[in-house]
C-alpha cells in the first residue's frame, strides 16, 4: 500500500475505484504482502525448517487460507468450525493441530476421525476425555500436551496467556503427571510439548525465558517429544512506530535449543502472517463538529472491526487522497453503533476532511474480518484479495436477508 501521485492505491488498484466499485465497508488484503510474509516467516527460521501451522482464527476466510496452504503451510484450530474451514481449504490434516482449554467430546471425536496431527490437550479431564474417545474407537491418539511456562510475555494482558494465573495449558507439576498417565495408556501417544505464551510479541526476551523453561522440564521428563510446538504470537508494527520482534534472536535461541534436543519444532502464527496484508475501506458519513474535535462517522464500525474497541487498539488512518487543502484539523474517527468505544481513533493535525471521502484502517488482516459480528442487525463487510492490478471477491457482502 502507498501513496501513487497522492492516490492510496494497494498493490495497482487504486482505493477509490474499490470502493466505487465494490461498496464500503470493504476488507481487501494484498496477495504480494502475503506472499512476503510467509516466505519471509519460513527464511527467518529456515536452518532447521519447522511446521508453520497457520492459526486460522485470526483470518477465518476459506479463499485466503487456501492461498496460504499452497505455501505449505498446515494449520493451528480451536474449534471444530475452525477445523472444518481448515480441511475445507485443502489443508492436510497430518499439519493439523487442535488447541484450546474447552474441547468437547464432539470436537475431540471428530479431530480423532479427521486424524489430525495432534490434538494439544490443556488439562487432565481432557486427556482423560480423549483417552475414552480413542479407546472407544480402539484408535491410537496423537497427542501434546500444552505447558502453562509461567512467562510474562510483556503484551497486552487481555492477550498474554503463558503466566500461571492465565486458563491455558497446565504447570509443571501436572504436566509431569500427565507424561506418565500418558506412558500408561494404550490409547494415547504423547508426541508434543506445547506453549503459547501470548500474542503481539515484540520483545525476543520472553520467548528465551520459555525456551528455557521448556528444555528443562523435559530433561525431568525423560521423554522424547517428536515435536515442540512453540505457539505463535510474533508481534507486527502497527501505526507508526516501526517496532519489530528481533527474529534473528528468537532463530538463535531455538538453535541453541535444538542443539540439545531433537525434535521437529511447529509454529502457530497468525499475525505475523496475514496481519500487515489486510485493510478496510470505510466511507464518511457525517462530520459533526464539535468544540475541541470534530467527529468523523464511518460506515465502518466497531462490529466490523472490533479491536480498537476491545484492546484500544490503533490502526493507521489513511485517506484515499491527499489533498491540498490547508486546514488541519482534530479529528475522532468512529462509527455509527450506540456506544461510546465504538471508535476507532483520536487523530490531531490529519487533512480536513469532507463527506463521502473514503477512510481506510491498515493492519486489519489479523483479528479484523475474524472478530466481526453482526450487531445492531450490520451485514458483515465484503472480502476482496488483491494481486496486482487483479481483484477477486473472496466473501461476498452479507445481506440483510441472510440476518432476517
Ligand atoms: N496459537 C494459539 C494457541 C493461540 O491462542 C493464538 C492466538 C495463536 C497461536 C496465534 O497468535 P498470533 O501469532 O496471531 O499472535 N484478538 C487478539 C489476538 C488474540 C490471540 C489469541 N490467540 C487481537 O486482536 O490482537
Amino acid at each position: 500500500m502507498k501513496y501513487i501521485k497522492k492516490i492510496l492505491t494497494i498493490e495497482k488498484v487504486k482505493v477509490r475505484d474499490i470502493a466505487k466499485k465494490f461498496d464500503t465497508p470493504t476488507y481487501c488484503y494484498s496477495y504480494n504482502q502475503l506472499k512476503k510474509n510467509i516466505n519471509d516467516f519460513k527464511k527467518n527460521f529456515e536452518s532447521f525448517s519447522p511446521l508453520i501451522c497457520f492459526a486460522i482464527k485470526s483470518n477465518t476466510n476459506v479463499n485466503l487460507i487456501r492461498e496460504i496452504k499452497k505455501f505449505g503451510l498446515g494449520a493451528d484450530v480451536v474449534s471444530i468450525g475452525e477445523l472444518m474451514m481448515a480441511l475445507k481449504a485443502g489443508i492436510n490434516p497430518k499439519k493439523i493441530v487442535f488447541s484450546g482449554v474447552g474441547k468437547t467430546s464432539k470436537e475431540i471425536a471428530y479431530a480423532i476421525d479427521k486424524k489430525i496431527l495432534l490434538i494439544n490437550a490443556e488439562s487432565k479431564s481432557e486427556i482423560k476425555e480423549i483417552d475414552r474417545i480413542a479407546k472407544n474407537k480402539k484408535k491410537k491418539v496423537q497427542i501434546g500436551i500444552r505447558l502453562n511456562p509461567n512467562t510474562d510475555a510483556n503484551t497486552l494482558s487481555q492477550i498474554s496467556t503463558g503466566k500461571k494465573e492465565n486458563k491455558f495449558g497446565v504447570n509443571e507439576k501436572t504436566f509431569l503427571e500427565l507424561v506418565n498417565y500418558c506412558m500408561g495408556s494404550k490409547n494415547i501417544s504423547l508426541k508434543c510439548l506445547s506453549v503459547h505464551i501470548g500474542s503481539q510479541i515484540l520483545d525476543h526476551k520472553p520467548y528465551e525465558k520459555m525456551l528455557n523453561v521448556i528444555d528443562k522440564i523435559i530433561v525431568k521428563t525423560k521423554h522424547n517429544f517428536e515435536f515442540i510446538d512453540l505457539g505463535g504470537g510474533m508481534g507486527i508494527s502497527y501505526g507508526d512506530n516501526n517496532r519489530k520482534l528481533n527474529y534473528t534472536k528468537y532463530n538463535i535461541a531455538i538453535k541453541k535449543f535444538l542443539k540439545k534436543h531433537s525434535t521437529k519444532i511447529i509454529f502457530e502464527p497468525g499475525r505475523s502472517i496475514v496481519g500487515n496484508i489486510g485493510f478496510l475501506i470505510s466511507k464518511v458519513i457525517y462530520i459533526k463538529e464539535n468544540d475541541e474535535k470534530d467527529f468523523v462517522i464511518l460506515d465502518a464500525a466497531m462490529n466490523d472491526l472490533m479491536r480498537p474497541a476491545l484492546y484500544g487498539a490503533n490502526h493507521k488512518t489513511l485517506t484515499s487522497i491527499k489533498t491540498n487543502r490547508k486546514s488541519k484539523k482534530t479529528y475522532e474517527f468512529v462509527g455509527p453503533i450506540c456506544e461510546s468505544t465504538d471508535k476507532f481513533a483520536s487523530l490531531k493535525n490529519f487533512q480536513k476532511l469532507k463527506e463521502k471521502d473514503i477512510i481506510v484502517m491498515c493492519d486489519v488482516g489479523a483479528y479484523g474480518m475474524s472478530l466481526s459480528s453482526n450487531y445492531n442487525v450490520r451485514p458483515k463487510p465484503a472480502e476482496l484479495l488483491i494481486e496486482e492490478s487483479k481483484i477477486r471477491i473472496i466473501k461476498k457482502r452479507q445481506k440483510h436477508k441472510d440476518l432476517m
